[in-house]
């Protein structure tokens, strides 16, 4: 190979104060992890001699321990966008020492070949192979690789041996022109390829590659309880319900389905309901239940940014590699989160909820209002352009003392507009053609956990009549009894 072999710590040498540097990977997966750590140490060691050292991070989406756990640990995070999920990042952001824009995953690779944002000095990915002429072939994440790539000026490659060239071929990189000249994104059917299995860059851009075994860094999901399994029921029994009077075709539609453990759980009950034909997926995130799954013949095609799963899941891909090359497809946020493929295909979306309001406005990201939990993701990117946009939550967070139904979001991520159908595992609110009146006793009946009935009924009962009755005095009692004694249970109305 022709490129300068370097150790972690020489590659982040190229990297200084206020830099822009971007990342490939989606979630823990794909991303680099020593090259990262490496230039957190360096900042550690600028800061010890009293010197500035930060700089401005762009992902995929969240990342690992190694790459924005270290960085946010060693205070050197400047400004981050789109999206992070570790504890140390969300500190770094909520007490302000990090600036951090929450934006639609699909949306910013535009934003940067816009110019809307500093352009990345640096793309630092982590690939399992690299090709003299500068085919770089992405592990187990693409996040936004190409335009990375292509905006860059220096790329640094952290080649992974935990990961087989074999995957050659899983991806599929496609990066669309701009407007004026934006055509047609030609995905017409979940399994359709549109681009080449590999990221094209100038070799000439490659200022060293630094040679890594380093597993992936995803966290495990936690085992279904009763809450997580029951929600996973009502999302199954609806979309079944939903086929029987035939408002979703017999052959069905792709299923897009969030992060997270409910997510895990719904997933697995639409794979053990009869009613639910053999499906299909054009998603975000591709997680540990579609593995088993894919195997038992339930989901026969799944199209994804990153094959989000546990290191044990991922050796059983890797393990029968020709089954699951022919079954994945893992391409750019850009491309399997954008708004036109998932309208044309018609998605199921189903995304979890922080916070619900009576009248369907959902908060995926505040914890009162304030404070960042994670970021949007992908949950606008496929809401706003759902066959049916499907919101889960349970209906109550910790130990019943939060109601995730409240009068009124602290604030909103996807509004009353866009949002059709909301499950607890109390039951389900179909939201569709409904006024807000008719959608807050839907709610209220179905959806909110019994000590919280009578309270969300008497706000109604109380609110001033108009097309929304929303009490302005009132709204937020329920975030003040929280905020003031801990507990929603003691907000009165
Ligand atoms: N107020 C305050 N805290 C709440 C809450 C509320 N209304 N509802 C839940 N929580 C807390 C839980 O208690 C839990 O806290 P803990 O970690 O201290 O135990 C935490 O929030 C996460 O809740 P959990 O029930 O474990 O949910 P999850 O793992 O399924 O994640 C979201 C839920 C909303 C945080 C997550 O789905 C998310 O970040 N969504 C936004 C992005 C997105 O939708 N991406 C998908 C697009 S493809």
């Amino acid at each position: 190979m022709n490129y300068k072999v370097l150790t972690a710590e020489q590659a982040a040498e190229f990297i200084n104060n206020g830099d822009a540097v971007s990342f490939s990977g989606f979630t823990a997966a794909g991303c680099p992890k020593a090259v990262p750590t490496a230039v957190a140490q360096r900042a550690e060691a600028f800061h010890v001699q009293g010197k500035e050292f930060k700089i401005g991070m762009y992902t995929g989406a969240s990342s690992g321990d190694s790459l924005d756990g270290a960085l946010a640990k060693a205070k050197a995070i400047l400004f981050r966008t789109p999206y992070q999920s570790t504890k140390a990042s969300r500190e770094a952001l909520n007490s302000g020492e990090a600036a951090y824009f929450d934006m639609h995953l699909s949306v910013l690779a535009q934003e940067l070949r816009y110019g809307f944002m500093q352009k990345p000095k640096f793309c630092i990915v982590e690939a399992c192979d690299l090709t003299d002429d500068g085919e770089i072939v992405p592990t187990s994440g693409v996040g936004n690789l190409p335009t990375f790539c292509c905006l860059a000026d220096y790329i640094i490659v952290e080649l992974n041996a935990a990961h087989p060239k074999a995957l050659r071929g899983m991806h599929d990189i496609y990066e669309p022109k701009d407007p004026p000249v934006r055509d047609v994104l030609p995905v017409f059917k979940v399994s359709d390829r549109i681009g080449v299995p590999y990221v094209k860059v100038d070799p000439k851009k490659i200022i060293g590659v630094v040679h890594t075994n380093l597993p992936n860094e995803v966290g495990a999901f936690t085992p279904l309880d009763e809450v997580t399994e029951k929600i996973g029921q009502n999302v199954a029994n609806f979309l079944a319900s939903e086929i029987k009077t035939g408002r979703i075709p017999s052959s069905f539609l792709p299923i897009q389905s969030g992060v997270g453990n409910i997510a895990n759980a719904v997933l697995a009950a639409l794979g053990n309901n009869q009613d639910i034909p053999n499906f299909e997926m054009y998603t975000e995130v591709i997680q540990d239940s579609v593995v088993g799954l894919m195997k038992s013949g339930r989901v026969k095609f799944a199209s994804g940014c990153s094959l989000t799963v546990s290191n044990e899941k991922l050796e059983e891909v890797y393990a029968d590699l020709d089954f699951f090359k022919q079954r994945i497809v893992l391409r750019p946020q850009e491309i399997s989160n954008n708004p036109e493929i998932a309208r044309r295909l018609g998605l199921i979306t189903i995304n979890t909820a922080l916070e619900a309001d009576i009248f369907g406005n959902i908060n995926s990201t505040h914890v009162l209002g304030t404070k960042m939990m994670n970021g949007i993701g992908g949950s606008g990117d496929f809401t706003r352009s759902a066959y049916i946009s499907i919101f889960t939550t349970p209906s109550t967070a910790k130990g019943g003392a939060i109601s995730a139904i409240v009068p009124q979001v602290a604030h909103t991520d996807h509004s009353e507009h866009s949002v059709k159908i909301l499950i607890t595992e109390h039951g389900i609110a179909d939201l569709r053609g409904k006024s807000p009146i008719q959608r807050a006793n839907e709610i209220i009946e179905n959806c909110v956990a019994p000590e919280y009935k009578d309270m969300l009924r008497t706000y109604i009962a109380y609110a001033p009549l108009a097309h929304t009755p929303m009490n302005i005095e009132t709204c937020f009692e329920m975030h003040k009894a929280l905020k003031n004694t801990g507990d929603m249970r003691n907000a009165k109305f």
